[in-house]
């Protein structure tokens, strides 16, 4: 069995039961400031599983690309991951708790052959937290014992093990979640699915959504009850095949050879090590992969990534790996997984790029930054706190992730101010923020006349680039202020002369013929197939606005735009420069 073929199997067996296949939605959620990454495969469907109506209909399935931190100092074990995959199947206000209970315990025994008495479950014992009390479950457990499950393999616990909630505000519910019984001898009296000693290994959960969560905690119901469930792929392959670790499993192989052949280390004797590097650069090249072009920075999404990177970097160092080690692994997870995810290959020079850059910069930090942190680290008494204010000068000016320099003082027997760092960091991305907000003001959400005027230009000047350099030239970032435009597209070389002054000429041959500029609201899919092109990632069945130009551009955007070209002036292109690798940026003004 190759993940592929589990792929396969899950959502052809959810396919064949009237479940609409949709594809993953981005790593970066849209539109919600509350997570940074995709945790969990509804976290995209969050508007359906409150009641919008989803265009696909009530029955879906998907393998969703999901990335979880919390654990992020556990990676290194058997099990745990940063990005993992989910399979998951849905039910928006249609089937509930016996079809869903039914429907997974045929997958997994009959499709995927796990012999029942190896299946242990789980279900809500009923209780109280904030101020609701929740009734018990008592559907879930006579379903499963109507399926042929002895009493003794379906435990009962409360609101910790089997009540299902996002972080913030959202559906929720009580859940029913299945074990794989690894067979292990139970290491008490007491052991259970909840015991966390390795005997039972949780490989999916269904989550039967019937309240809604506010901020506050307060639950109410839902108006209409969901099923939002989640396998995770990579533990259910592991079992499948017999392995001992999910980095044993065909997903990872060929990244632990390749840093054997790139450290001469072995696999066996430095696990951890291993498997956090696989572990780190697989999440690095999948976020950078994203088509929302994510970098490492000091904040938010870019922040995470940084921190992977670096301690991914940190044990090639170990291992003694030559330099751009992590670009020869990134390369290898592409490989490994272009052909569910073809969004990587696609990216793959800006995931390149950016690791190699990364690497760089992180290595010229350490040198200057452990110098510091030395001196820092001598002043302190013995086991001594490292003051918020010096971790957070490492973090600011020397980029080193507050976590290593735990890691560093801890090797030494110091501790770090956390509670005061955290403060620090804070106040910082406040700032940070604010900044951000003072940038783009003239910027996207500036609807001023001569903005609008350069967001129309965007387009066509998309448009003639296509003309000029190929189809397949597509905008990979854009920033326009009253004075100019900056557009960003994938290109290989630098433009010649010619090339310039044809797009120059194109753009303004449409400028000439004073093309009204009209717009649409319809669903991604219809834009899509009316041929509109935009940026990726819009939700499936997401309502988008579509601007067309006459026969020169139809695009996905959420404007504003001149009412027509003959208000744009004279287009001029004032630069063209090399952006990333493999893609160039334009700076050009209306005249
Ligand atoms: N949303 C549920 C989970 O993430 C299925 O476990």
């Amino acid at each position: 069995m190759t993940a592929q073929e589990l792929r396969r199997l899950y959502l052809d067996f959810f396919a064949a039961r009237g479940h609409a296949e949709i594809p993953s939605a981005s790593l970066i959620p849209e539109n919600d400031p509350s997570v940074l990454f995709t945790t969990a495969g509804m976290h995209p469907l969050v508007p359906y599983l409150l009641g919008e109506g989803h265009p696909a209909g009530n029955r879906l399935c998907d393998c969703q690309k999901c990335l979880r931190t919390d654990d992020i100092d556990e990676v290194g074990d058997a099990s745990h991951l940063t990005f993992f995959e989910m399979l998951g199947n849905w039910s928006l206000g249609d089937y509930f708790k016996r079809e869903s209970i039914t429907l997974s315990h045929e997958f997994l025994t009959k499709v995927l052959g796990i012999p029942q008495e190896k299946i242990s479950v789980t279900v809500f014992v009923g209780g109280g937290r904030d101020d609701a009390m929740i009734p018990r479950d008592e559907e879930s457990p006579a379903v499963w014992e109507s399926l042929g499950y002895p009493k003794e393999r379906i435990f009962a616990f409360g609101r910790k093990e089997n009540f299902w909630s996002m972080a913030g505000a959202g559906p929720c519910g009580p859940d029913t979640e299945i074990f794989y019984d690894t067979g292990k001898e139970p290491c008490s009296a007491a052991c259970s699915p909840a015991c966390n000693c390795g005997k039972y290994v949780e490989i999916w959960n269904n989550v039967f959504m019937e309240y809604y969560r506010a901020a506050d905690g307060t639950l109410s119901p839902l108006e209409r009850k969901n099923v939002d469930t989640g396998l995770g792929l990579e533990r259910v392959l592991c079992l499948l095949t017999g392995k001992q670790s999910v980095f044993e499993t065909e997903l990872f192989v060929p990244v632990l050879e390749e840093i054997t052949a790139l450290t001469g280390a072995q696999y066996t004797e430095n696990e951890r090590a291993f498997r956090i590097i696989a572990d780190h650069l697989r999440a690095a090249a999948f976020i950078l992969g994203d088509d929302k072009a994510v970098q490492p920075s000091n904040v938010d999404q870019g922040y995470i990534l940084r921190r992977l990177i670096r301690r991914a970097y940190r044990y090639l160092s170990d291992l003694n790996a030559p330099p751009l080690a992590m670009v020869t692994i990134a390369r290898k997870f592409v490989e490994q997984y272009e052909a569910a995810y073809p969004e990587l290959a696609r990216n793959e020079a800006f995931i390149c790029e950016k690791l190699e850059r990364e690497e760089k910069a992180f290595r010229k930090a350490l040198e200057h930054g452990l110098k510091k942190a030395e001196k820092f680290l001598a002043a302190l008494p013995e086991g001594g706190i490292l003051p918020a204010e010096q971790a957070f000068k490492l973090y600011d000016t020397f980029g080193f992730p507050v976590e290593f320099t735990q890691e560093l003082t801890a090797e030494r027997g110091f501790s770090v101010d956390m509670e005061g760092f955290h403060a620090l960091f804070a106040e910082h991305r406040a700032k940070s923020r604010e900044g951000a907000a003072q940038k783009f003001k003239g910027g996207l959400a500036d609807s001023g006349e001569a903005t609008t005027r350069l967001h129309t230009a965007t387009h066509l000047l998309g448009a003639a680039l296509r003309k000029v350099l190929g189809d397949e030239v597509r905008q990979r970032g854009s920033n326009i202020t009253p004075e100019r435009l900056r557009f960003d597209f994938n290109f290989a070389r630098k433009m010649t002369p010619e090339e310039v002054a044809e797009t120059e000429r194109l753009v303004n041959e449409a400028i000439a013929a004073a093309i009204p500029v009209v717009c649409a609201e319809t669903t991604v899919e219809e834009a899509r197939k009316a041929g509109a092109i935009g940026v990726f990632g819009n939700r499936y069945g997401e309502r988008v606005k579509v601007y067309g130009i006459g026969e020169v551009s139809m695009e996905i955007c959420g404007g504003p735009h001149a009412a027509n070209t003959s208000e744009l002036g004279r287009f001029v292109i004032k630069q063209e420069i090399s952006s990333s690798a493999g893609v160039r940026r334009i700076k050009a003004v209306l005249e």
